[in-house]
């Protein structure tokens, strides 16, 4: 039996703050929580929902030092972009705060403190690995080996990215230091650990017993952890970035990032409202934790532990999970700029919010893992929303326009196919909202859609333009039937496509209805005067979709470069030898395609020495036009040769990359010709 509750807190995994936001993110997590507190918000429900940046751990720090500049600026970059392009989207979160507030150093001491105090934490000295060099211990990612498990090169001390699997420094082989590459040593150090191991009894019967209706994704990743044994996990790091350890002797120590983020949740919660512990204190409140799949171990494992041992707050009801989306058949990656950024996408798509909701969502890896591909998003667009729900809801109000001057003409008799229309309608209000409640929401977008299905059906066989000349009269509550089909889907949809139900009902002229209006045929009044009727999607053509397969083939492309590795070192060579080639400094005079050849241009080099020709097989690379005028490096003492009935009196040095591009090398300053190199 499901349990009432009185109110909802949902929760949305924190994204790091050191990256925007890209679509694996929103279809994994921030769309399909949203889609659920909207649902809630417009049953009328007590709840709310609640994130923020994640702006603590390693990958901040490792940035930060990159682009030389503080972790706080680099933080605050990223929150800003990732804040606004979630408002954009229509990501309807009560707030988006940030770990590196007041409230939330506050709270996340507080926490730590009181298990401090009352003895939850084992203290332990252990040896970890030191760089002697930097003067630093290489916590999490400032250590990088060799893969235990598969034998990937990079992998770092927390996790391998290329299989997996979660790891700890001491299984890497080969381990280095990525703040100076040197090779760390052992050294003491004491930590806090939370003992996992006395919360198994607690976590098994709650989980493995109790929540046996959880995703079998995470059910089946929370069994593999619980038969596989607890053991105590460090909740502290020796890092200069994060919150201070709040106890004595803990200089030069924070909290783990694991620790202090899902707190995140309760202190912006306390930022929200100061009824906040009505809804992390009460067992009347569903708590619900939308996340990734990396993440459950930490919001199905460690927070409820962590939670368990304070001691005052509820678990989790549920904890959504979703599988990892690919890119055109790619892992999505930040590293490797393999992705679909949504502050991107917003700024090339403006006024298609909706679309990459509705795409996402209805690709979104529910059970396993997806694609997201430019032609389904295409397709997506044109053979659904606008063809079915766009078409739908221009035809109803388009020919109210025409017909009635805008006016709701009245509903007459029914005929067996209305009430079997209407009868169908309220049957889908079921299988929606059971679909949403379980956290379904692809098969509960396809429910949404129906009702714009039906509608498309019911004006196809009933043919209003048609009977117009015959049955006047009928027409009325056909239209009068498809005007509150229109009304019953901005109602529907709101949960997806928020920007599209506000539109119909602006077209409509209407104020927004509750959900349990849905279903009702007579959420417009006979008489009521529509609004002007416009287009609700449009349709995107070829070329916009082929400009980001473009892009994203560049990416490819250049990722690609960034692997091959350089040709092995030749054999060696004296300096007499080097010193027989003659290097000078020219200047190209003139460029001139050799015909009926494809790759050789004539070129008139000035050499300083004098003016002679040299025959170049670069005709494919760079056009005669621009390299006349460009100074360049010529092998003025390479024998002669013949091409085409020319002699070649010397060699144009270039370096050729990866991709096959020719670059001419050049001296960096204007350089007299002549000048020799060496
Ligand atoms: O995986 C991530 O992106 C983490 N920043 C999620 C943190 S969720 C929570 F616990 F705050
Ligand atoms: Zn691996």
């Amino acid at each position: 039996m499901s349990k009432d509750f009185k109110r909802y807190l949902i929760t949305s995994a924190l994204p790091y703050a050191n990256g925007p936001v890209h679509i694996g993110h929103l279809a994994g997590v921030y769309i399909p929580s949203d889609i659920y507190t909207r649902y809630l918000r417009l049953r009328g429900r007590d709840v709310i929902s609640v994130c923020g940046s994640d702006e603590h751990g390693v990958p901040i720090t490792i940035k930060a030092k990159k682009e030389g500049i503080t972790p706080q600026q680099v933080v605050d970059r990223y929150h800003a972009i990732i804040k606004e392009s979630f408002e954009k989207l229509g990501i309807s979160f009560d707030i988006y705060s940030r770990t590196s507030s007041p409230v939330h150093a506050e709270t996340a001491s507080a926490f730590f403190r009181k298990l401090y105090d009352e003895g939850k934490f084992v203290e332990q000295t252990t040896e970890q690995f030191y760089d002697e060099e930097a003067k630093s211990f290489l916590a999490d990612r400032y250590i990088v080996g060799t893969c235990p498990k598969c034998g990937a090169e990079g992998a770092y001390g927390d996790q391998c990215e290329v299989c997996g699997s979660t790891l700890s420094p001491d299984e890497l082989v080969n381990p280095r230091s990525t703040l100076s590459g040197a090779t760390p040593v052992k050294r003491e150090t004491k930590h806090w650990y939370l003992p996992l191991d006395k919360y198994e009894q607690m976590l098994r019967e709650w989980i493995l017993e109790g929540h046996k209706e959880w995703k079998s994704n995470v059910y089946g990743q929370c069994k593999s952890w619980l038969d596989g044994g607890l053991m105590p996990r460090a909740v502290s790091r020796d890092l200069d970035w994060g919150i201070p350890v709040p106890v004595e002797g803990a200089e030069g120590k924070v909290l783990y990032v694991w620790f202090d983020a899902p707190i995140g949740y309760i202190s912006a919660t306390k930022e929200l409202t100061p009824d906040w512990e009505k809804y992390w204190k009460s067992e009347d409140t569903k708590l619900v934790h939308f996340i990734g799949k990396d993440n459950i171990v930490f919001h199905c494992i460690v927070f409820p532990s962590m939670l368990k041992a304070h001691g005052e707050y509820i678990l989790p009801e549920n904890v959504p999970s979703n599988e990892f989306l690919n890119l055109e058949g790619n892992k999505i990656s930040t590293s490797k700029n393999w992705a679909v950024w949504l502050h991107e996408y917003l700024e090339d798509f403006p006024g298609k919010e909706d679309v990459l909701r509705y795409a996402l969502c209805a690709t979104a890896p529910e059970t396993k893992d997806n694609d997201f591909t430019w032609k389904d998003y295409q397709a997506r667009n044109n053979n659904e929303l606008v063809a079915v729900l766009g078409n739908f809801v221009n035809r109803a109000l388009v020919l109210t326009k025409k017909y009635y001057d805008g006016e709701v003409p009245a509903c007459g008799e029914l005929t067996d196919y209305d009430r079997d229309t209407i009868a169908e309608l309220s049957s889908i209000k079921a299988s929606l909202e059971s679909n949403i409640e379980n956290y379904r929401f692809r098969e509960a977008l396809k429910d949404a859609m129906n009702f714009a299905r039906i509608g498309n059906k019911y004006l196809a066989d009933s043919e209003p333009w048609k009977l117009i000349k015959t049955d006047a009269e009928r027409v009325k509550t056909i239209l009068n039937i498809a005007l509150q089909i229109t009304a019953n889907i901005a109602i529907a949809i709101e949960p997806f496509m928020p920007f599209s139900a506000a539109k119909i009902l602006n077209m409509l002229a209407c104020e927004k209805f509750g959900w349990e209006r849905l279903g009702a045929m007579d959420l417009l009044a006979a008489g009521h005067h529509i609004g002007e009727p416009s287009l609700l999607f449009e349709k995107i053509e070829d070329d916009v979709i082929q400009k980001q397969l473009d892009r994203l083939a560049e990416i490819a492309k250049q990722n690609k470069a960034a692997e091959v590795k350089a040709e092995p070192q030749k054999a060696e060579c004296s300096f007499d030898d080097f010193q027989k080639m003659d290097i000078r400094v020219s200047t190209i005079l003139e460029a001139e395609k050799l015909p009926k050849t494809k790759k050789l241009l004539k070129l008139t080099i000035d050499t300083g020495i004098d003016k002679r020709t040299i025959v170049s097989g670069i005709a494919e690379h760079f056009s005669p036009e621009e390299l006349v005028g460009k100074q360049v490096l010529v092998l003025v003492n390479l024998a002669p040769r013949d091409f085409k009935g020319i002699t070649s009196q010397g060699m144009i040095l270039m370096a050729e990359d990866a991709t096959g591009a020719l670059r001419l090398l050049q001296p960096n300053e204007k350089t007299n010709n002549g000048a020799m190199v060496g």
